[in-house]
């Protein structure tokens, strides 16, 4: 599919008022997406597992008016209460998916949102949050052609939500979620996700992530500035082409099951995020000092119990925790008796691996 498979043409249906919700999840990258072209198009590809529990719900509320304005027109609610702050990145959305949603500016819109994960816990919301935005919107679009097929649906929904927030392309669907073109991944593209389609051994069903929240504060470096620092870095093109291998081995990992081939791929994918990081021109060194404990302290569990415990990170301090299902109970008895104590007021949110978003009644 292209950008132009997206272009709709006349609506068969006319489509009054209505609302429609639903409920998208966060998704964490075990391959990173770190820089990006113009339009929201990946350097490199990235997957990521979708997680389960760490939710947006949206409501979005549309009425249509008497006629066509020159402006969006819309309310932001967020947890129930209006909220300013949001504003710009909603309109910058609905700027850049109006080609493909023409219909934008007819109608008045409220979305009333809110989080599962504690608000400002320093998890990124923009992934789930911006996927169930879409989502909502692709559901009035269906009604307004109801010949849409569940395919054309599902991809065009990670093709606006990626409009959005690149990484929220990848939380529409389940398990595991390919974002970006790669020679052997089957109908990977950069302009939507995709689900991993291959073989996956049954030591990845229902695999853990538990984040550990150790810095609660805000970014000190926006995804949109991160993603820059990767246009003139020293290492891009080394970084874009490891990012290429390393799904390769993903890819064989998969299908093995080989967990301490999964630690190395995962944590060196977390560390070389951070590395980029550190030698950009500016750089930014996001790690807290409980951040590089908590990591010492998973590599002398995994030393001392032989479990298959590792750690990823985001564009931040808090530590996503892998590990298989199999490996839980001692695992979450690790994590509660010995890595609680370096969390903002011990606080740590246990999810899994999900299977994509969805539709309330
Ligand atoms: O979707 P963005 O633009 O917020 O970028 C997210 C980048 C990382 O979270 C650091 C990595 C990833 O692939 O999710």
């Amino acid at each position: 599919m292209t950008e132009k498979d997206f272009i709709p043409k006349a609506y068969p249906a006319a489509v009054e008022h209505g609302e429609v919700t639903w409920q998208s999840p966060s998704n964490i990258a075990l391959v990173k997406y770190w820089g990006k072209l113009d339009n929201q198009i990946p350097a490199n590809p990235s997957i990521s597992f979708t997680l389960d529990s760490c939710r947006t719900t949206t409501k979005l509320k549309f009425q249509k008016k008497q006629k066509s304005a020159a402006d969006f027109d819309f309310r932001l609610l967020f947890e129930g209460e209006e909220k300013d702050a949001f504003r710009p990145k909603i309109l910058k959305f609905m700027q850049r998916v109006e080609p493909y949603l023409p219909f934008l500016k007819d109608y008045e819109f409220t979305i009333e949102t809110s989080n599962s994960f504690p608000h400002s816990s320093g998890i990124a919301s923009s992934a789930s949050g911006m996927s169930a935005l879409a989502l909502c919107l692709m559901s009035l679009e269906r009604q307004l052609n109801p010949e849409m097929d569940e395919e054309y649906f599902t991809r065009k929904s990670s093709f606006l939500a990626r409009l959005g927030s690149g990484s929220a392309c990848r939380s529409i669907e389940g398990e595991l979620v390919v974002w970006g073109m790669h020679n052997n991944i089957y109908r990977s593209s950069d302009l939507y996700g995709v689900p991993f389609r291959d073989e996956v051994h049954d030591n990845f069903r229902n695999y853990r992530d538990t984040i550990l929240l150790v810095d609660k504060g805000e970014k000190q470096v926006s995804s949109t500035l991160g993603h820059d620092l990767m246009n003139d870095h020293p290492y891009a093109e080394t970084r874009f082409r490891q990012a290429h291998d390393n799904l390769d081995k993903l890819k064989k990992i998969f299908r093995s099951g080989d967990l301490s081939e999964f630690i190395k791929v995962v944590e060196s994918e977390a560390l070389t995020l951070h590395a980029m990081m550190m030698t950009s021109q500016p750089y930014f060194l996001l790690m807290k000092p409980n951040t590089l404990a908590i990591i010492n302290k998973v590599f002398r569990f995994r030393e001392e119990t032989g479990l298959h415990l590792c750690f990823t990170l985001d564009a931040g301090a808090n530590v996503h925790l892998l590990f298989p299902e199999k490996e839980a109970q001692e695992t979450l008895e690790f994590i509660e008796s010995e890595l609680k104590q370096y969390c903002q007021n011990g606080q740590y949110i246990n999810d899994r691996v999900g299977s994509g978003a969805k539709k309330l009644a």
